[in-house]
């Protein structure tokens, strides 16, 4: 045993440090977007658990369902398929995990790597698709839509005010791509760090409603300040990103965590590790016991 290689060391089931190794290995990629991986593992890992509805109890990340068409071809999810790609080499060295933990995982990894906190995570759930689980396309949010929207589509997973707020943070990660989504630009300066650098901005840039070639609807920021040859990219907000500064109950908390990095990061990894768990049935050791899920349905 002591002549295995480092290779096939990392192949030992149940070595989750092993994985999370290998996919800090896969954020550093010069020449895609800011140079990381890491925003768009971010959103795989939201999307693959945002689906859940907490009174019918189905979507969730548990089925990795998008590697169906049926919920990986929803448009909500463009380009999250580069995520999956980038995600492969991992799956390949470690054939024992399931896409559903590793999406999950992912996510879960790449917000530390970029500085953000460390996020509580479990192993244990499966990729057998339960087809009495699978999520109707519509159950991720709408940038377009308001505040009504979004306590709908997170009220339906459980979450309250205070979280939605918390949650929408991620948004210091990343960019809009016009090809994806259909929005355009970073939310902040330096994408690829994870701080509460979103809601000072949103508090204090004076933000313009833009309409892109594409009839969608964003606010934009450049620096007055900067001759035009020196401009910098300009900045984003979605209408939802707007909502928050405006609307009476979440206001409040973009203000907060605008003044208080350490709540932010506090508050983020309890609802990010909340999100994460959401229609995984654990026991009081920790091991899923789902078992709904193993019967019928199929494996990849
Ligand atoms: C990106 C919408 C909540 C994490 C985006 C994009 C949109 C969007 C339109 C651009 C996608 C693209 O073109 O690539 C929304 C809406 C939300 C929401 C309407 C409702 C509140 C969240 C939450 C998280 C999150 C809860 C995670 C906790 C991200 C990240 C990116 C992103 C990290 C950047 C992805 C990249 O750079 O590839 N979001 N989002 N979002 N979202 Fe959200």
């Amino acid at each position: 045993r002591y002549f295995l290689s480092a290779e096939s060391m990392a192949s030992q089931p149940g070595d989750y440090a092993a994985v999370r190794k290998d996919i800090a290995a896969q954020l550093n990629k010069p020449g895609y977007d800011d140079g990381s991986a890491g925003p768009v593992f971010l959103r795989l890992a939201w999307h693959s658990a945002g689906t859940y509805d907490l009174e019918t109890d189905t979507g969730g990340s548990n089925g990795a369902g998008m590697r169906y068409e049926a919920e990986g071809g929803d448009p909500a999810n463009a380009g999250l398929q580069v995520a999956r790609t980038f995600l492969e080499p991992v799956k390949e060295r470690h054939p024992w995990i399931t896409y559903a933990d590793l999406w999950t995982l992912a996510g879960v990894v790449a917000l530390k790597e970029m500085g953000g906190p460390d996020v509580k995570w479990l192993p244990g759930r499966t990729d057998y698709v339960d087809d009495s689980k699978l999520p109707p396309r519509g159950r991720l949010p709408d940038a377009e839509q308001g505040a009504d929207h979004l306590r709908q589509i997170f009220y339906r997973m459980g979450f309250n005010d205070q979280e939605i707020v918390a949650l929408s943070g991620a948004h210091n990660l990343g960019r809009g791509h016009m090809d994806r989504s259909g929005y355009d630009g970073p939310w902040v300066n330096n994408p690829t760090r994870f701080s509460n650098q979103f809601f000072k901005l949103l508090l204090n840039l004076e933000w313009k409603p833009r309409t892109l070639s594409n009839g969608l609807k964003q606010f934009s920021y450049s620096d007055p300040e900067l001759p035009e040859d020196e401009k910098e990219e300009p900045l984003m907000m979605l209408p939802t990103d707007m909502v928050l500064a405006s609307d009476p109950a979440f206001s409040p908390w973009v203000k907060k965590y605008a003044d208080d990095k350490d709540l932010f990061f506090k508050d983020f990894a309890k609802a990010f590790g909340k999100l994460l768990e959401l229609g995984i049935k654990r026991d009081e050791q920790g091991n899923v016991t789902n078992t709904d899920n193993v019967l019928g349905g199929y494996i990849s």
